[in-house]
């Protein structure tokens, strides 16, 4: 298999065998953090990271990864370059993501929330690189997909649970005023249902997710002779589950005009009471682990007793970012 080269938008457009291969070299990766055989891998190679939303994981993980790899990761940001706009000139996406390819052995990128005037615009930023470049173009999160989370999930609940083919995944709505984006509950959504797990997403009405994520989950899950299932009822999804996963997000009607409301999603999501993920909820489960891609709101999307208890794996899961992304980047930019 050579994944030399390659884009990673979305975990869905890997085929199982890619995806493994990246989850074998983490657990590697992992057990034998500074051996030799990493540490060359990204020798005088530079990635690039292209910032339009802040980071605390995602930036850092990337950092120490390159490092680790022995090659190098550069911060930039749209204030940093000179790109054409909706409502400025300069710099093509066709011209920038050439001249960045002579540079750089992979380009990472990161546009959410409020850095879009539309739900779908991110990815279709990444497509536009990815389009142009010469290198691989990674998602560092963007509107519809957070691949690197997905994979660290994965990685975080074999570890804890082994194969987690046959498991209940909740996936809940979390209150909150945050009013974050879809990427990474869908990312989850399509990389556990790929792997076998049985799905159930939990939500207020008009919470809706992308209804193409929910068709593919729910095709995965067939693939697997699991089940998916969906619900506005912000307790009856924990019957069962062995794995909950509370997230707050945005409203499908959420871009309006060009522009995120972000002070209405706001004040839509305060409607919704009892949507905080709680140790009274979780002990309906079947003692289910906890997962978040942080950064957490606790008192909101789950309570503190929850998110620091020992069914918690949302530190582990945040360590495995770098070990997923080293995997990526040694498989698509380095020299194995
Ligand atoms: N999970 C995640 O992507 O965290 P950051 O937003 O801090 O990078």
């Amino acid at each position: 298999m050579d994944l030399y080269g390659r884009d990673l938008l979305c975990t869905q457009d890997w085929a199982i065998e890619e995806l493994e291969a990246v989850l074998e070299l983490a657990v590697k990766m992992k057990r034998d953090r500074f051996s030799d055989r990493w540490t060359s891998i990204l020798k005088h190679k530079t990635f690039l990271m292209f910032f339009y939303n802040p980071s605390v994981r995602t930036r850092q993980s990337f950092e120490a990864a390159a490092t680790e790899l022995g090659g190098h990761a550069q911060f930039l940001e749209p204030k940093s370059m000179r790109l054409k706009t909706a409502t400025t000139a300069g710099e093509t996406i066709e011209d920038a993501a050439k001249v960045m390819s002579r540079y750089g052995a992979g380009l990472g990128i990161r546009i959410l929330e409020d850095k879009i005037p539309y739900y779908g615009a991110g990815q279709e930023l990444l497509e536009e690189y990815a389009r142009w470049a010469d290198i691989p173009i990674i998602s560092m999160a963007h509107d519809k997909f957070h691949p690197c989370q997905g994979l660290a999930d994965v990685m975080g609940l074999r570890e804890h649970m082994g194969d987690v083919r046959g498991k209940k995944l909740l996936l809940t709505w979390g209150s909150g005023a945050l009013a974050r984006s879809w990427s990474s509950v869908q990312e989850a959504l399509l990389i556990s249902s790929r792997l076998g797990m049985d799905v159930t997403v939990a939500c207020p009405e008009g919470y809706d997710l992308d209804p193409w994520v929910i068709e593919t989950t729910r095709t995965n899950c067939e693939v697997n002779g699991r089940t998916f299932d969906s619900t506005h009822d912000p307790v009856a999804g924990y019957e069962g589950a062995d794995v909950v996963y509370s997230r707050n997000w945005v409203t499908s009607n959420a871009y309006v005009d060009g522009a995120l409301q972000k002070q209405a999603e706001i004040e839509i999501a305060m409607q919704h009471t009892g949507w905080t993920c709680s140790a009274d909820k979780m002990a309906k489960g079947n003692n289910p682990y906890f997962i978040h891609p942080m950064p957490v709101d606790r008192g909101n999307e789950v309570t503190d007793e929850v998110a620091s208890g020992p069914r918690s794996i949302i530190v582990d899961i945040a360590e495995n970012r770098l070990h997923v992304q080293k995997a990526i980047m040694a498989l698509t930019m380095g020299s194995t």
